[in-house]
């Protein structure tokens, strides 16, 4: 993740850099002569004494000083009076540690700078404290940057005071601020950009006509501020004449999943107002993500001569052009996922001849890709056409050119036939969820290595053995051929893919022994091997030469032997599914080694992500859950399980295993394990699912089993359990399928009374043919705390850039401490930008 902010930050910082120019200040430069202002002095001195300087950043700032050469200030040459103070911390070039950061208040001792035309103090933190209002007194104002400073509440009506101030920038405060209304803003009649991302707008019921007051404004942010349907109206009222300045528009909303709560109060609900077709100097225009609904048309472009980057994703809007439209600009950047782009390939692509970007992903389309699309002289650098109907062979596609590094993603279509030659410069193939077949033969005929590092395709009918020319492509780093009928042997040139870390062979076909060349795959993450029918012991190298694994699932298959003591060195391990095979032997004493099963969560994501340059990939498994089988993605970095069910294991379950007390889900039934249950079980008190069913534990079951809060699927029938089973709330709320077939067991949910019935009845047995399946549960979710949500139903992890991991930022921050929160908003805000500036 760091990598991919960094990168972007750091080229938005250049840009940014230049943005006190491109706005037209022009600052002083300092003469020895000029000494700055006593009063001023005292001023900033105690403006510092309310802050916390955590990395002495402002040293120099000392009694004795001219207060003109102090650490972001700068005075007047003439009258030596201090005109800026720029303390814009480092935060968020996302160096650590930061070295010039702030925390405290920001003191009304600055009123003393009367002479201030420039204020910039973002990204540093004033957790929770209000707005300055007194702000509104420095009436020389013309730059106020408070981004991502921490600040809470209203916007004070004051700020109406800053009449000079051409560049204001509130955003990011998270979710703490809100504007009342917005009668102050009218004032600010200079004002050329204006950026209030975040800021909760709610309440604003005629925002665009205030903000279209602003006749000097060329670029306007109010991403993500809450603007609700009863704004629609006015937004349906954009005055174009008005505001024919306009540059950049950006209105997306919600590009955060905790708002997913509050999903009525974000939308708006009417249609694009075609008014904006007259906003003919606007270059980008992004409404993302807005809940915009209606059909948009010719008219709104009609005027958009210089319109190059378009961004109506996720919006339910219908496109309809005529068939002959020719549209007035040419863009550079195509974002129209999930609108309705009707069923036949938008033809008028056809007359765009320099965009880098496509994504027409989830449009409805239904029909061939033309001859003419891969006919481009220019070059694209992202196509994303997945989840339409796309049907037809490819065979075209070789003809198509592509910048280096390029994305394509055509998964979750209807092609068919085989898959063309065409990996020159493609960094990332996602062929996913589609009809190819035949061998994968294309990847051999490369004689040169190629910049291949994702190859998914997963969920076809390919078929062939695996090719054996993996040396070509060694800087692989995710390979998912899942879900195909490959068969014969795991080559052992995947050895040489040395930069692998996920790597999905799951459902096909493929026999003899996992080679041990792939010990050499030492960045492994994920390996996923499962439903296949591979014989030979479990390599005993996996623990040893992986030290990075996180994911192993060789279930289903026909391994034999014992369970490898060196899988116990794998102390990152969170899913360790053997399940399906005949191992023998005893459960090792050394489980409790797996010690990410019993760390818990450090990390920032909740998905398991790889990082690489400005992209990044996350990774998904199909896991059981409750007797069914779901994908996992979002959430999958938070699931923790030991599946070591069907198998010929037997002897006691170590007591170390009750170590592993972040596992969310046990199941080793199905085997010959026997004895008692041990009572620390109570220990596992995240588990939500424990299945010890069909093996021969005895005595009781201990009570410290009712203290499984989390406990929603247990099961415990076929067993020789004995007494009474424990009371407690959701242990009686369980089915009884979960005990039968302990004869000896009695009490409730069971229909055998313990002390008073004189004559217990038999106990039914007949619900061993449901056994380890209920149905009556709505979901197959993890219920633990506020992680909700597996993804269901969508298969493939992906490689997005910035512009798509953002979209989990916000989620992942409602986890995070305030100061890490504050620098993931700000990188996701930017990030944003970022895939605007870059290419
Ligand atoms: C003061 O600044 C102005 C404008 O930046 C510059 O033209 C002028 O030469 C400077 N004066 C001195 C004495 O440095
Ligand atoms: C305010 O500062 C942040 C960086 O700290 C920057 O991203 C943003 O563009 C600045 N706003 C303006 C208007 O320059
Ligand atoms: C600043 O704004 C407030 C509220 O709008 C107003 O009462 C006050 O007179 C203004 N002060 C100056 C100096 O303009
Ligand atoms: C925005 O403000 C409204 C009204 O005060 C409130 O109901 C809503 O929850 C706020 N939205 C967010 C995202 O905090
Ligand atoms: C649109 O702009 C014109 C000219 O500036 C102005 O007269 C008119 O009142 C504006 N309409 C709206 C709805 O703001
Ligand atoms: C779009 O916004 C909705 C809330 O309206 C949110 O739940 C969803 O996650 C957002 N989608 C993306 C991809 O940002
Ligand atoms: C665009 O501007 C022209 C001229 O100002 C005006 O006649 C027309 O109605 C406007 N169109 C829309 C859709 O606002
Ligand atoms: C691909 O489809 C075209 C027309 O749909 C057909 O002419 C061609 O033979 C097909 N190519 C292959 C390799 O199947
Ligand atoms: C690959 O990318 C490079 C640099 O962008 C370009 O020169 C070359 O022609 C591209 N090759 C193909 C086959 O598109
Ligand atoms: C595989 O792809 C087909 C569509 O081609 C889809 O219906 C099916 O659900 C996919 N299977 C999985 C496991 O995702
Ligand atoms: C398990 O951990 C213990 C204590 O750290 C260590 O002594 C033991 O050797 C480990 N066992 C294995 C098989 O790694
Ligand atoms: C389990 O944890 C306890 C307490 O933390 C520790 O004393 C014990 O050695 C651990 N047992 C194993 C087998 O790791």
């Amino acid at each position: 993740m760091r990598a991919c902010y960094l990168q972007f930050l750091l080229l938005l910082g250049v840009l940014l850099s230049c943005n006190a120019t491109k706005l037209g200040f022009s600052f002083d430069l300092r003469d020895s002569k000029v000494r700055c202002v006593e009063e001023e002095r005292q001023a900033l001195l105690q403006f510092k004494q309310h802050l916390v300087d955590h990395y002495h950043w402002l040293s120099s700032w000392s009694s004795d000083e001219d207060c003109c050469k102090w650490e972001g200030i700068k005075c007047s040459n003439k009258t030596g009076h201090v005109v800026m103070l720029d303390l814009q911390s480092d935060y968020w070039h996302y160096r650590e540690p930061a070295t010039t950061y702030l925390e405290g208040e920001i003191s009304s001792s600055l009123l003393g700078l009367q002479y201030l035309t420039y204020l910039d103090l973002s990204y540093n933190s004033f957790s929770g404290k209000p707005f300055p209002n007194f702000l509104g007194s420095l009436t020389r104002l013309q730059y106020l940057n408070l981004s991502s400073t921490n600040i809470a509440g209203a916007i004070p009506q004051q700020f109406g005071n800053l009449s000079r101030l051409i560049s204001l920038d509130l955003s990011w405060n998270y979710d703490l601020t809100e504007a009342h209304n917005l009668d102050w803003l009218i004032h600010l009649s200079s004002l050329t950009y204006l950026d209030m991302s975040s800021v909760n707008l709610s309440r604003v019921v005629n925002w665009p006509n205030k903000v279209m007051m602003l006749h000097s404004l060329t670029h306007l942010s109010l991403r993500d501020c809450s603007l609700s349907t009863l704004t629609t109206p006015q937004l349906l009222s954009i005055n174009a004449s008005t505001s024919s300045q306009l540059l950049f528009l950006d209105l997306s909303i919600n590009y955060d999943l905790m708002e997913n709560f509050q999903i009525s109060n974000n939308r708006f609900t009417g249609p694009l107002p075609e008014s904006i077709g007259n906003l003919s100097n606007l270059k980008t225009l992004a409404v993302y993500n807005s809940s915009l609904t209606g059909v948009i048309h010719e008219a709104h472009f009609s005027n958009l001569i210089k319109l190059k980057e378009l961004y109506l994703g996720l919006n339910s809007l219908i496109l309809r052009f005529g068939d002959d439209w020719v549209p007035p600009f040419q863009l550079d950047f195509i974002s129209l996922s999930s609108c309705r782009l009707g069923s036949a390939f938008p033809k008028w692509l056809q007359s765009q001849k320099n965009y880098y970007w496509l994504d027409i992903s989830d449009a409805g389309i239904f029909d061939i890709i033309p001859a003419w699309f891969w006919d481009f002289s220019f070059r694209l650098s992202y196509l994303y056409m997945s989840n339409n109907q796309l049907h037809g062979n490819l065979s075209d596609f070789s003809s198509a050119r592509f910048n280096e590094f390029a994305f394509i993603d055509l998964s979750t279509n209807h092609f068919d036939g085989s898959i063309p030659h065409f990996l020159s410069n493609v960094s990332s193939l996602d062929l996913s969820n589609n009809r190819f077949s035949g061998p994968i033969s294309f990847l051999c005929e490369h004689i040169t290595p190629t910049l291949l590092e994702s190859l998914n395709l997963s969920n076809n009918t390919l078929s062939g053995e695996l090719p054996d020319c993996w040396t070509y492509i060694r800087d692989l780093i995710v390979l998912n051929l899942a879900n195909n009928n490959f068969y014969g042997k795991i080559p052992d040139s995947m050895g040489s893919l040395v930069s692998v870390q996920f790597l999905h062979l799951s459902n096909n076909g493929l026999v003899g022994k996992i080679p041990t060349s792939l010990k050499k795959c030492s960045e492994l993450i994920t390996i996923d091997l499962g439903a296949n029918n591979l014989s030979g012991t479990i390599p005993p190298w996996i623990g040893d030469s992986l030290p990075n694994l996180v994911i192993l699932n060789l279930r289903s298959n026909q391994l034999y032997g014992t369970f490898p003591l060196s899988l116990c060195h794998l102390s990152y391990i969170q899913i360790l599914d053997i399940s399906l095979n005949k191992i023998e032997g005893t459960i090792p004493e050394c489980i409790s080694n797996l010690t990410a099963m019993s760390r818990t969560m450090d990390t920032m994501s909740s998905a398991i992500y790889a990082y690489n340059g400005s992209r990044s990939y996350e990774d998904y498994a199909f896991l059981v859950w409750k007797g069914r089988v779901f994908v996992f993605k979002n959430t999958l970095g938070l699931v923790k399980m030991i599946d070591l069910s069907n198998n010929k294991l037997h002897g006691e379950i170590p007591e170390g295993i009750t170590n592993l007390t972040e596992l969310i889900a046990l199941n080793l039934s199905r085997n010959n394990l026997s004895g008692l249950i041990t009572p620390k079980i109570g220990l596992l008190r995240n588990v939500e699912s424990l299945d010890l069913s069909r093996n021969q534990f005895y005595g009781e079951i201990p009570m410290s089993i009712s203290n499984l809060s989390f406990l929603n699927q247990l099961d415990l029938s076929a067993n020789d359990l004995s007494g009474k089973i424990p009371t407690g709330t959701q242990i009686q709320s369980l089915d009884a399928s979960a005990f039968l077939g302990n004869p000896k067991l009695c009490g409730s949910p069971l229909p055998n009374k313990c002390i008073d019935d004189l004559h217990p009845s038999f106990i039914n047995t007949r619900g061993d043919k449901n056994h380890n399946v209920k149905e009556n549960d709505n979901d197959g979710f993890i219920t633990k705390g506020f992680y909700v949500a597996a993804t269901l139903g969508f298969i493939g992890g992906f490689w997005g850039v910035c512009f798509l991991s953002v979209l989990n930022i916000r989620y992942i921050m409602k986890h995070l401490t305030s100061n890490a929160r504050m620098m993931l908003h700000v990188a996701a805000a930017l990030c944003i930008s970022l895939c605007k500036v870059k290419l």
